[in-house]
């Protein structure tokens, strides 16, 4: 599908006022997003789980004015109270996608979001609250254009998220989602991502992810700075392909199950992703000690207990600890035991894989 896709032709019905909720999850990438080109577009393909627990849940109300103004008016209500410091980045979002949905500055919204992690957990909720956010709107424009097709829709949203933040275009649908054009992954795309095509092995289903809160901080880079540092990086074109090379052979890995070259693609492409960070200029640091300390004790208990738990991390100090959900038993006391101690006062989320967005 082509950009011009995206944009409609006319609406063949109004819509006064209404109001629609959606719920959106997070998602954890295995092989990671880092650099992009203008508008969103991701310098490789990525690949990611979406989470079940860690989601936002956003309740779009509008109400369309008397005559189009000449700029988007819209109320942000952040877990119940105003929160004003959030609308630039709506409004840079709406500017962004304007041109995809003409009946913006037509319209004044109420936007009512939470999430269900806390907001200074280091967990970013610029995946899960941007696809919230399309996924009320492209609700909206299905109101005013009701033929539209359920698989247009998905994509529109994906579409529409990615403009908002790169990752949240993989945060519509679940299990397993690609983002990005990859030769050998059929409908592939730059614009949105798509559900995983191919086969995969049960063993990946429900798979656990424990998220250690390592530092509840605000990062000192953003990835917007971080992505931009992709340009001119001395690493970047074999970063990049390798991006592309490591889609290719998960596809043998998730169709096997094969759990050890599982953790061995999963965990190098975390650590990839933070060695850019360091070979950056000017270079910075998102892992902190204790980061690395359960980085240690991961690969540890690993060889002690032949079971299969691994790591990945994404912008920040904090560690998703993944393992297969028949290996809960042993490796959920192991975190509880060994490595909450290096969480900031012991926190963490117990997620596990999902199955994307819902209509509330
Ligand atoms: O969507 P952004 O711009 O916040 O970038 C996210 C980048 C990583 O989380 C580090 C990797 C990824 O693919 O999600």
């Amino acid at each position: 599908m082509e950009i011009a896709a995206f944009l409609p032709k006319t609406y063949t019905h109004t819509k006064e006022q209404g109001s629609v909720t959606w719920k959106s999850p997070s998602n954890i990438a295995l092989i990671k997003y880092w650099g992009k080109k203008d508008s969103q577009i991701p310098q490789n393909p990525s690949i990611s789980f979406t989470l079940d627990a860690c989601a936002t849940t956003t309740k779009l109300s509008y109400t369309k004015k008397p005559i189009k103004s000449n700029d988007f008016s819209f109320d942000l209500i952040f877990e119940g109270k105003q929160k004003d410091d959030f609308k630039p980045k709506v409004h840079t979002f709406f500017q962004r996608i304007e041109l995809y949905l003409p009946f913006l500055k037509e319209y004044h919204f109420t936007i009512e979001t939470s999430n269900s992690f806390p907001h200074s957990s280091g967990i970013a909720s610029s995946a899960s609250g941007m696809s919230a956010l399309a996924l009320c709107l492209m609700s909206l424009e299905k109101e005013l254009n009701p033929t539209m097709t359920a698989e247009f829709f998905k994509q529109k949203a994906s579409f529409l998220s990615r403009l908002g933040s790169g990752s949240a275009s993989r945060s519509i649908e679940g299990d397993i989602v690609v983002w990005g054009t990859h030769k050998y992954t059929e409908g592939s795309s730059d614009l949105y991502g798509i559900k995983y095509p191919y086969k995969v092995h049960d063993v990946f289903k429900n798979y656990y992810d424990t998220i250690l809160l390592v530092d509840k901080g605000e990062k000192q880079v953003s990835s917007t700075v971080g992505h931009n540092l992709m340009h001119n990086h001395p690493f970047a074109k074999q970063r990049f392909d390798q991006a592309h090379e490591n889609l290719t052979k998960i596809q043998s890995i998730l169709a096997e199950g094969n759990l050890d070259k599982f953790i061995s693609l999963v965990e190098s492409e975390a650590l990839t992703l933070h060695a850019m960070m360091m070979t950056s200029t000017p270079y910075f640091i998102l892992m902190k000690p204790n980061t690395l300390e359960i980085i240690n004790r991961i690969w540890k208990f690993r060889q002690e207990s032949g079971t299969h738990v691994c790591f990945t991390l994404d912008a920040g100090a904090n560690v998703h600890v993944l393992y297969p959900e028949y290996e809960k038993d042993t490796v959920y006391p192991f975190i509880q035991k060994e490595l909450l101690n290096f969480c900031q006062k012991g926190h963490h989320i117990c997620d596990r894989v999902g199955f994307g967005a819902k209509k509330a």
